[in-house]
């Protein structure tokens, strides 16, 4: 599934996405909202010489929450430590980071609805008030000693807000979720990207990328490159739509951004289960996924086009997704589609 050219997750070949990633809140395009209320919290941490209060970014794969999050550290002027919560295995791990930090340093977890129930008890004192309790000896003879750590500032990222639990989602002062860019925000993170490659691209060929990049810089990053090769090798270098909607094709990237991935999912509901409404157990077995990528890859854009519903009774295709498809509605799809 990672190997998918629209797989909004982070690969190898993506190296370079790195050098294009806005290092600063000014240079970040998108997320208006939060962005503009982050700048005024960083402004007033900065005026209190604090450290800002620990973020929650939720939201799918790909629209950048490591970057929001090595901005926040940029803008505060603090160093950033990162990792994920499968990676913090232990407490004794978590306690290691956490003294380690220096005063105001950021720490991102990503993945944070990973971390273990054990590990988040230590990180609650350390987030309420910068403390770590360290249990000596066991049984009768145990005793915990509190020791201070250096002020700092967590920023958790999840790509499933529902799976955080309630005890450590209460214990962020800034709760955000990133919603999928608008193809307009996309065209200029497309042409601000081709700037730095140094590739020559058009509006129309910017355009073009963005309409097809399911709302994630990401995606709409990988694109350009690949689309890049295409200019370079069979056009004149430069991305113009031609370029762009012909590569685009050679890609299997249909119109609005769905691969085979995506249209094998859609038709499995409708040959396989007349539509659905199909569980998604049932669904993810079919097609030989993860249950969590259906969830967090696939769903979260199909939804957005209007192409799959959630029922209580399993996901349905829409008449719209049928449409798309170039099939007639014939299943359940149309009467559940308003579900
Ligand atoms: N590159 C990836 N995401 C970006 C964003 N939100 N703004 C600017 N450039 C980006």
């Amino acid at each position: 599934m990672n190997n998918r050219i629209t797989s909004p997750h982070s690969i190898e070949s993506d190296g370079g996405e790195v050098g294009l990633r806005p290092l600063r809140l000014q240079d970040y395009i998108g997320q208006e909202q939060i962005k503009a209320n982050l700048e005024v919290f960083i402004q007033a941490a900065r005026q209190r010489g604090e450290p800002l209060d620990h973020v929650l970014l939720s939201g799918p794969p790909g629209l950048g929450k490591t970057t929001l999050a090595v901005i926040i550290a940029k803008e505060m002027g603090s160093n950033i430590h990162i990792t994920s919560g499968p990676a913090i295995e232990r407490p004794g791990d978590l306690a290691g980071i956490l003294t380690n930090l220096q005063p105001g340093d950021v720490l991102f977890i990503d993945e944070i609805h990973r971390l273990s129930r054990a590990v988040e008890e230590v990180l609650y004192p350390g987030m309420e008030d910068y403390s770590l309790d360290i249990v000596l000896d066991k049984g009768p003879a145990a005793r915990s000693i509190r020791l201070q750590l250096n002020p700092f500032t967590l920023v958790g990222a999840t790509t499933r807000a529902g799976a955080v639990s309630a005890p450590l989602r209460d214990r962020f002062g800034v709760v955000n979720r990133l919603e999928f860019y608008t193809p307009q925000e996309l065209q200029r993170i497309v042409t601000r990207s081709a700037g730095i490659l140094g590739i020559a691209i058009d509006p129309a060929g910017a355009e073009e990328i963005a309409r097809r990049s399911r709302g994630t810089p990401r995606i709409a990053n990988r694109l350009l490159r690949r689309i890049r090769d295409f200019a370079q090798v069979e056009g004149k270098g430069v991305i113009d739509l031609a370029i762009a909607h012909d590569a685009l094709q050679r890609l299997e990237v249909d119109a609005v951004g769905l691969d085979n991935s995506d249209r094998r999912l859609l038709l499995t509901i409708i040959e396989k289960f007349s539509g659905g409404p199909v569980g998604v157990e049932t669904l993810a077995a079919a097609i030989s996924e993860e249950t969590t990528t259906i969830e967090d890859v696939y769903e979260p854009f199909l939804l957005q086009l209007g192409f799959i519903n959630r029922t209580p009774r399993g996901r349905v295709v829409t008449g719209a997704a049928y449409r798309h498809l170039g099939m007639q509605p014939l299943g359940q799809g149309e009467l559940w589609e308003n579900f």
